[in-house]
């Protein structure tokens, strides 16, 4: 396995791979403090692509001021024995003197998609995200992507960029992760306490009891969120809505694929999770 640490070297590894008209690149971006989730989209970057590339680079952009850059679990080493176990072919771990040089002055900014939901409490997050995610795919130069259902808002803000930019690249979005009792594996879990962690699965468990209303026919959005909301009356709410999964946008009906999402700020960690439904693959 290749440790690669600047855009120069990536590039050239890539542009090196795609002199072969027949190799495909597959890769995962993560921030690192890898868990089963991001394992996930790196043993499907492996199997369904030639080669596999991994990224690890917590992106200064998309954290505010006030948020958890400096606190962000950082176990490289770790991380670097998970991905060499899952065989990728090159991790590549830029520093942010390399990513951001002095004069930096370029971003990225995903209109409409990007305005709601996580959007409207961390105003800065998906222009830091959309701008690294064109940056790492400019030096890893991929055929296709993975990327966590997880995020679902963060998914859909890179198939808008990667539409609206010609940029060529397959995104595919794999299944949340979770744990064993239903909470959705993150980074940042690991700053939940244990009273916290309790806590925190109210919001897996009020987003399933949601899904199956929603199986069983419900379909009006205002019943959806009351659901959900009166499920977590312990815990601080940031947003419950049932958007459109493309666009992001509240609906007021459910007559297409739809994501229900929510957020929930615990003294320890914010968290997100959120459920799909699409009424045209349901099953009879
Ligand atoms: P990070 O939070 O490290 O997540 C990297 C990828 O793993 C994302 O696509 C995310 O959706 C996915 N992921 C995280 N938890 C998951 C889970 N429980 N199940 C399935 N997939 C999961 O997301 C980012 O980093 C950054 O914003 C990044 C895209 C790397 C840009 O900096």
């Amino acid at each position: 396995m290749k440790i690669i640490t600047t855009p120069e070297a990536m590039r050239a590894w890539s542009e090196a791979q795609r002199r072969h008209p027949d190799i495909r690149i597959g890769f995962a971006p993560t921030m690192g403090a890898l868990h089963e989730g991001h394992l996930c989209l790196v043993r499907a970057a492996v199997h369904e692509n030639d080669v596999a590339v991994a990224s690890i680079f917590v992106n200064p952009t998309q954290f505010a001021p006030n948020e958890d850059f400096d606190e962000y679990p950082r176990p490289f080493d770790d991380d670097l024995a998970k991905l060499e176990a899952e065989k990728v072919e090159v991790v590549y771990a830029p520093t942010a003197a390399d990513m951001y040089s002095e004069g930096y002055a370029t971003y990225v900014t995903v209109e409409g998609v990007s305005n709601g939901l996580c959007g409207a409490s961390r105003p800065h997050f998906f222009r830091g995200v959309a701008t690294v995610v064109s940056k790492l795919f400019n030096a890893v130069k991929p055929h296709r992507a993975y990327f966590g259902q997880k995020d679902a808002q963060q998914c859909a803000v890179i198939e808008r960029m990667v539409r609206d930019l010609d940029m060529g690249i397959e995104i595919v979005t794999l299944p949340t992760v979770r744990e064993p009792d239903g909470l959705a594996m993150s980074s940042r879990n690991k700053y939940l306490n244990a009273e916290d962690r309790e806590k925190a699965l109210c919001l897996s468990k009020a987003l399933f009891h949601a899904e199956t209303l929603l199986r069983n026919g419900e379909r009006n959005p205002d019943v959806l969120i009351s659901v959900v909301r009166d499920m977590m009356q312990d815990v601080t709410i940031d947003y419950v809505e049932l958007v459109d999964s493309a666009t992001m946008a509240p609906v007021d009906t459910v007559a297409g694929p739809v994501t229900l999402a929510a957020a929930i700020v615990l003294p320890t960690a914010r968290l997100i999770d959120n459920v799909r439904f699409d009424p045209g693959a349901q099953q009879t």
